[in-house]
């Protein structure tokens, strides 16, 4: 019987029609071991599909400059397009050298010895100031910590720096809110009206709902970005109703179905992402008790594997918000425009003093990277090499401290000089 199956299955497999090959996808390797000289912290292959990406640290007093090029396992599957949008490589650089990071063009609330390192040009008691509370501004840059640029909601919309919206309150985007919050959409009634209010982050429990929106156009993308809500993490939209527009509905997954059998939300469900039409299943309980599913692109592995579904596991995402959250709270001394900058909450928020900072870090590479940090190597690589990574903002600290220091020994021997000139 064995016999006659692989005599039947082999022809199969060596008669495979080429045009179906062309459309596997490929994925890039991805290193952090071999040197790339002269002060190289990055390079990337500039093809696509991308073949390879390397990464590197940069020396104490040195930090990898952004924006870099990357991938997604979509684009690698784009041959030709004539929207440089859809590209990993567009405005991004593909070869990047470290830079020494001198500590300037900083926003209020961080750390400075010299007006000249602020973006207001004021230094004040060692940090950076903006406007206060009721100064007219037109954007969110020129207002100190705790403040946004926000307009009055009534014609003639004159804007002030103004206190961070609070839970409830009205606002336009993430940046009006406190930072445990976010803007979106409360109900479909305010999605339809346009109307956002500061919702805070992971409070609605599973089964809960609010206004879905599509952010990103990528369901991968949208279920995370609309899940910020959400206790677990994790949102569908919800089609409820006869209504066009879904709901969103925070939920918990029980299971993930491929074409390589079916998965717990615990492991890493593996996938055959060859094969163009691989989607997971992610099936989910509606709050009416029905089993319902969402479809999400198998994505590229890093271990020569064939294949992983892109969400993190329900662990993975508990730590993750769970550090976030401490994350944001800790970094009120922050301007609002920095709280997504780890290198500027290891300033003015949580500081590198408590290890929540390189918890969060690596929190963040597993669940940003699922698929590619299911290799023990490559996450690695990603934890340490990254210039956003905790290694990579400690060695930039250092240089921020050192410039401090020149800085220092360039006035030291300025005044020793003009006594000497004296
Ligand atoms: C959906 O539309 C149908 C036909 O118009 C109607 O009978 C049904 O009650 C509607 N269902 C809901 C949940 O509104
Ligand atoms: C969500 O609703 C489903 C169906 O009614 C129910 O089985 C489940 O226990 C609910 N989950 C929570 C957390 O309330
Ligand atoms: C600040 O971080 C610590 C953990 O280092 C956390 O326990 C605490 O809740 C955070 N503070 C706020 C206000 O979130």
């Amino acid at each position: 019987m064995a016999l006659i199956i692989l005599s039947l299955t082999l022809p199969l497999i060596s008669s495979l029609p080429t045009s179906l090959s062309d459309t596997l996808t490929k994925c890039p390797r991805i290193t952090c071991s071999e040197p790339l000289g002269d002060d190289i912290c990055f390079l990337h292959s500039s093809d696509n599909p991308v073949s390879w990406i390397k990464l590197q640290s940069c020396l104490p007093g040195k930090l990898c400059p952004s924006p870099l090029a990357s991938f997604t396992t979509h684009s690698q599957s784009i041959l030709a397009s004539n929207d440089p949008l859809k590209s990993p490589t567009f405005q991004r650089l593909t070869k990047a050298k470290c830079e020494i990071t001198y500590n300037r063009n900083l926003l209020p609330g961080r750390k400075c010895t010299s007006n000249y390192q602020c973006q207001s040009f004021v230094c004040e008691e060692q940090k950076c100031k903006g406007y206060s509370s009721g100064a007219s501004c037109y954007k969110h840059e020129q207002c100190d910590i705790g403040l946004a640029c926000i307009s009055k909601g009534t014609f003639p919309y004159a804007t002030t720096c103004d206190s961070l919206r609070k839970i409830g309150d009205a606002c336009e985007e993430d940046l009006e809110c406190q930072q445990t919050s976010v803007c979106w959409y409360q109900s479909r009634g305010d999605f339809y009206q346009s109307k956002k209010t500061c919702i805070v982050k992971y409070g609605l429990s599973d089964n809960q709902t609010f206004g879905w929106a599509p952010k990103h156009y990528d369901t991968y993308q949208d279920v995370l970005y609309n899940g910020r809500l959400c206790q677990s993490g994790f949102a569908v939209p919800y089609y409820d109703s006869n209504d066009t527009r879904p709901l969103g509905l925070c939920t918990t997954f029980t299971n993930v179905y491929t074409d390589q059998g079916i998965f717990t939300m615990n492991e890493a469900a593996q996938c055959m992402v060859s094969n163009l039409a691989s989607y997971c299943q992610y099936y989910y309980t509606t709050p009416t008790g029905i089993e319902n599913v969402v479809k999400i692109r198998c994505a590229c592995p890093a271990d020569g594997s064939i294949g992983y579904c892109p969400l993190p596991s329900i662990e993975a995402m508990r730590k993750y918000s769970l550090y976030d959250y401490a994350l944001s709270g800790n970094g009120t001394n922050c301007h609002t425009l920095d709280r997504n900058s780890e290198l500027a909450q290891s300033d003015c928020g949580i500081g590198l003093s408590s290890s929540l900072l390189e918890t969060y870090l690596n929190a963040k590479v597993l669940v940003e990277q699922w698929p590619l940090a299911q290799n023990e190597r490559v996450r690695k690589c990603l934890e340490d090499k990254r210039p956003e990574s905790y290694k990579g903002i400690v060695l930039a600290s250092v240089a921020g401290s050192k410039a401090q220091w020149i800085k220092v020994g360039m006035v030291i021997s300025v005044v020793i000089m003009s006594v000497m000139l004296i």
